[in-house]
């Protein structure tokens, strides 16, 4: 309000100097200020932000004083005294402005732009300066020491720069002072030319009103002055991702209003000083991953504020501090990685806001307490590799909102808690290595949500509940090295999602291998080995296009293997010690030879055998060369183009269960006909086709003519290849595939609300859109690409990423479709190729470099992920915005309009996250954007540090 005020009141005062006689000389004020700007402007070139700033000669009344211009605000008195250009996109430089021009300057803020080149030193003359943030640039300079001058600044952030101190002064004794002589010595130059890390400089200390200082995410090096203990105002310090090395000064002790301290990733060493426990603000202390060692804190949360805290990754030791028992604020908590001691039963409370613990890897003994059912809020627990015995407390199943528990790698006895089913948002259940005995609870079935179970190297008995086989999501299957026995139940053929590894050696299994363990196609490593299973091999196993790992070792099996590439090419041991296995292979004895097992006694048996044989082989041989010629002579006939197509050149079906026929489809799209067709891309158009039965499918046609391109056969070949290797909810099935000579199509889910792109573009559909689904959407389209990147062997990048190729299901879920340019990334061919993708999406890299890789994946998505908050094309707000990672965005400025803003504070901060993932991912450098994986993974999880 005084603002507005203020404004008007100096424009009312300027403009009556206009009007009366010039005895003031008010046209032509001197206006130093005006013009110290105009020159920093013109050192931007023509950037649309600047176009209220124009010179007082073509200027007229409204737009004369620069208190009008766009982020400049003056006082009464028509002085500068704010500049706020933050997130405006800003590309240059601030060596241009003369800092000597704005004796009245209380705030400069330009945080969120791409401004480089150095700090002017003379920034220390803005004396009444009192807010100056510059984070989230591309500064590449040394910290000015001049700014020790500026003793009224209370808030001081030029985090996420690429910002130094000075130079240790015990290296370069006279470094500050320029030599006489004019020579450039090693330290002139140093100084000048290049940004060694440097040490945050003592002078700092001598700001005494700040209240936040923030140069996380530079590359500051050396200790942590202890001048910093002198600037009892401070509430916030981020000292963060910087070098910073030696102990944490004790002065530190006197920051009495500290809310918020941020040590975390450095090489920070020594003890914490135990006046740390007087900070009795404390609400955020994150000391993770640095090289601390002693005894944690003992007072950490003697202010009784304590939220988040973090200690991991370090070498604590000792017992966990009293204070955090009765901590009952805790909200998260990470202490995983240290030596820390003590009973765990003991030594923690009843948290009832906790959401997130990790004790992992320490040396805490103790049984679990009963308490931890309290901590209703509970999402992750893990205390893995301790020393933690008794039993597993029935009330740990009240944690209905647990999605981790890792408990692996103790000494706990006991049973399984029967009513373990009851976590049904679990994800990953760990229990591995432990002591547990008693059955596996049938009630186990209930985890429906599960992804990874691992019981494995425990002593449970009795059989696999079959009720496993509706934990349809699992991933990952390990129940090796127990006593489990009887059959395997043929549910768990089932779990379909399997992937990873599904192991069940080392029990006591016996009964044949149910044929129904053929449906895991996804499956890539399977163990049965050391158990008492007989009978066949299932033929079914040659289903299972995805192994690249078997064993069925140590076992009763018998028979011959199944016939597939996987199998006929696997190593010999992975058969052994079994009864009577054969097949055509190395290792193994080939099946029906019944000759060589009879013995060779009778020899006129084996005349007559050899004979015979032979008869057959000649005959054998007639046959194939007739058929040889036959087929010769027909493709000689035949079309000359087919080339390597020639090969599929009958229907091929694959993954599909129903029956349906190629002449079918012909029928059920009127034999492609145009009303049947839903839409037309690059080299192909996508058929609806329902089928008699009623299901329904999307056919993509590539081509009709006689002469297929060789172009066309190469992206359907892709395509091919890499869909069917491709297992994941979120990305579009493909049920088969046909390459007949006058049609190549592909016989996909049919995906009922058609592409994104088309639901984001029109007005409804977008309002159907909520936020809830359109985080959903951003998520399965991250978890689809981080099973290509990750899960796929080789790597599978999709390359052409857009909201055209991301369909939704009735459901409106994300399922990613169109790998007409991936291409199987193998290690050894080259990536080099032509540009491929939509314009708009892709990565900047490619178009100097062409060099495809995961990462050209990960900015596509980026584009994608904003696109779906902003509800269209984000084109110009990506070169606006900066690629560091930020927090501070405006999220109501580029929200979807068309939604209503967000109305839980939860789900803005998810927005505000997922924004920050997304300006991540378009990073125009590829090595500093974060993997599909990792984006996944925190998108699931949703932990912010
Ligand atoms: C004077 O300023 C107003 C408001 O900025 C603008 O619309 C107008 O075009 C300007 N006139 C001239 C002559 O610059
Ligand atoms: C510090 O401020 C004083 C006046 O306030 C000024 O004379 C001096 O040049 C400044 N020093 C630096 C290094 O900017
Ligand atoms: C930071 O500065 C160093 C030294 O001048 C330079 O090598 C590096 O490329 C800069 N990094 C960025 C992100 O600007
Ligand atoms: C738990 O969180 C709620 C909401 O954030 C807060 O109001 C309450 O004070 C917290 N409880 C404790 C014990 O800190
Ligand atoms: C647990 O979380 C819910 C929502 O996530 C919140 O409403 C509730 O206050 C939390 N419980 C406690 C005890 O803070």
């Amino acid at each position: 309000m005084p603002n507005y005020q203020g404004k008007y009141l100096s424009l009312a005062v300027f403009l009556a100097l206009l009007v009366l006689p010039s005895s003031c000389n008010g046209n032509s004020v001197p206006n130093r200020e005006a013009k110290a700007l105009l020159k920093w402007k013109e050192s931007f070139g023509n950037q649309s932000i600047f176009q209220s700033w124009v010179t007082p000669a073509t200027a007229n009344a409204t737009t004369q004083s620069p208190c009008r211009w766009r982020g400049v605000t003056c006082n009464n008195a028509g002085n500068v005294i704010a500049i706020n250009l933050a997130y405006t996109g800003l590309k240059g430089t601030i060596e241009n402005l003369d800092f000597s021009s704005f004796p009245n300057l209380l705030r400069l803020d330009l945080k969120v732009n791409q401004l480089t080149g150095k700090i002017p030193s003379n920034i220390g003359l803005l004396s009444k300066l009192q807010f100056l943030d510059l984070s989230t640039n591309s500064l590449n300079s040394r910290l000015p020491l001049s700014l020790a001058n500026l003793t009224l600044v209370y808030e001081l952030d030029i985090s996420r720069n690429n910002i130094t101190g000075e130079l240790d002064p015990s290296l370069f004794p006279d470094a500050n002072s320029r030599s006489k002589t004019g020579l450039m010595s090693l330290k002139n130059f140093l100084l000048q030319d290049t940004l060694l890390s440097g040490r945050i400089p003592n002078e700092i200390g001598n700001l005494k009103h700040l209240s936040l200082l923030a140069l996380d995410g530079s590359h500051f090096c050396g200790p942590i002055p202890p001048s910093l203990g002198n600037l009892s105002s401070l509430t916030v310090l981020q000292l963060s991702s910087l070098q910073l090395s030696g102990n944490i000064p004790v002065s530190f002790g006197t920051l009495r209003k500290l809310n918020i301290l941020y040590l975390h990733i450095n090489h920070l060493s020594g003890f914490v000083p135990e006046e740390l426990g007087n900070l009795s603000s404390l609400v955020v202390l994150h000391l993770a991953e640095n090289n601390f060692s002693g005894n944690l804190p003992s007072e950490v949360c003697g202010g009784g504020k304590l939220v988040n805290f973090s200690a991991s990754f370090n070498n604590f030791s000792g017992p966990i501090p009293k204070s955090l028992k009765n901590c009952k604020t805790l909200y998260r908590v990470r202490l995983e990685y240290n030596q820390l001691t003590g009973n765990i039963a003991q030594d923690f409370g009843v948290y009832p806001n906790l959401t997130y613990i990790d004790l992992s890897y320490n040396k805490l003994s103790g049984e679990l307490s009963p308490n931890w059912g309290e901590c209703r809020n509970l999402t992750l627990l893990k205390a893995a590799g301790n020393m933690i015995g008794g039993k597993i407390p029935d009330e740990i199943t009240q944690l209905n909102q647990l999605i981790e528990l890792d408990l692996s790698s103790n000494q706990l006895s006991g049973i399984i808690p029967t009513q373990v089913g009851k976590l049904s948002k679990l994800l990953s259940l760990s229990l591995k290595d432990n002591k547990l005995s008693g059955p596996i609870p049938v009630g186990i079935g209930g985890l429906s949500n599960l992804e990874s179970l691992d019981l494995s190297t425990n002593m449970l008995t009795g059989p696999i509940p079959y009720q496993l086989g509706d934990c349809s999501k699992l991933r990952d299957l390990r129940l090796n090295e127990n006593g489990l026995n009887s059959t395997i139940p043929y549910q768990i053929g089932n779990l379909v999602a399997l992937q990873d590894l599904l192991d069940l050696s080392y029990n006591s299994l016996s009964g044949e291998i149910p044929l129904q363990l053929g449906k895991l196609t996804s499956l890539e490593s399977l163990n049965l080995s050391h158990n008492n299973l007989s009978g066949k091999v299932p033929s079914s196993f040659s289903n299972l296009w995805s192994l690249v790992a078997v064993n069925l070792s140590y076992n009763n099996l018998e028979g011959p293997l199944p016939n597939s590439n996987f199998f006929r090419s696997a190593q010999p041991e992975a058969f052994s010690n079994n009864k009577d296995l054969c097949g055509e292979r190395q290792g193994l004895k080939p099946c029906n030879a019944t000759f060589t097992e009879n013995g060779g006694n009778d020899k006129r048996k084996i005349v007559i055998i050899v004979v015979a044989s032979l008869a057959s082989i000649s005959i054998l041989l007639m046959v194939c060369i007739w058929i040889l010629s036959f087929l010769r002579y027909r493709s000689v006939n035949q079309s000359k183009v087919e080339g390597r197509a020639n090969r599929e050149n009958l229907f091929s079906i694959w993954q599909f269960n129903g029956k349906f026929m190629y002449k079918d489809i012909l029928e059920a799209t009127k034999n492609f006909d145009e009303t049947c067709c839903i839409g037309v891309g690059g080299f192909a158009k996508v058929y609806k086709a329902e089928m008699p039965d009623g299901q329904v499918f999307a056919i993509k046609k590539l081509s009709s003519h006689t002469d297929i391109e060789m172009q066309l056969v190469k992206s359907f070949k892709n395509e091919v290849a890499a869909l069917t290797e491709l297992r994941h909810r979120n990305i579009v099935k493909l049920y088969g595939f046909c390459s007949e000579r006058r049609h190549l199509f592909l016989v996909y889910e049919f995906m009922e609300r058609g592409s994104l792109a088309k639901i984001l573009s029109n007005d409804v559909g977008a309002k159907e859109l909520d936020w809830t689904k359109r985080i959903q959407i951003i998520k399965g389209v991250a978890h689809a690409l981080s099973y290509m990147h990750h899960d796929c062997v080789p790597p599978i990048i999709h390359r052409d990423i857009s909201s055209k190729n991301v369909l939704l299901s009735s459901e409106l879920e994300a399922r990613v479709s169109d790998f007409g340019t991936a291409r199987l990334l193998n290690p050894d061919s080259s990536n080099w190729t032509e540009v491929a993708g939509t314009y708009g999406y892709v990565a900047p890299e490619l178009a100097y470099s062409m060099a495809v890789t995961e990462k050209c994946d990960v900015y596509s998505f980026g584009v994608l992920a904003l696109e779906v908050l902003t509800g269209n094309h984000p084109g110009e707000l990506i070169s606006y915005l900066h690629s560091s990672p930020d927090q501070r965005i405006g999220l109501a400025d580029v929200l979807d309009p068309r939604l209503s803003s967000p109305v839980e504070q939860q789900s803005e901060d998810g927005l505000s996250f997922m924004l920050n993932l997304a300006i991540l991912c378009f990073n125009p450098n590829p090595q500093s954007r974060p993997t599909m994986r990792s984006v996944s993974q925190q998108l699931e999880v949703g932990c912010f540090w």
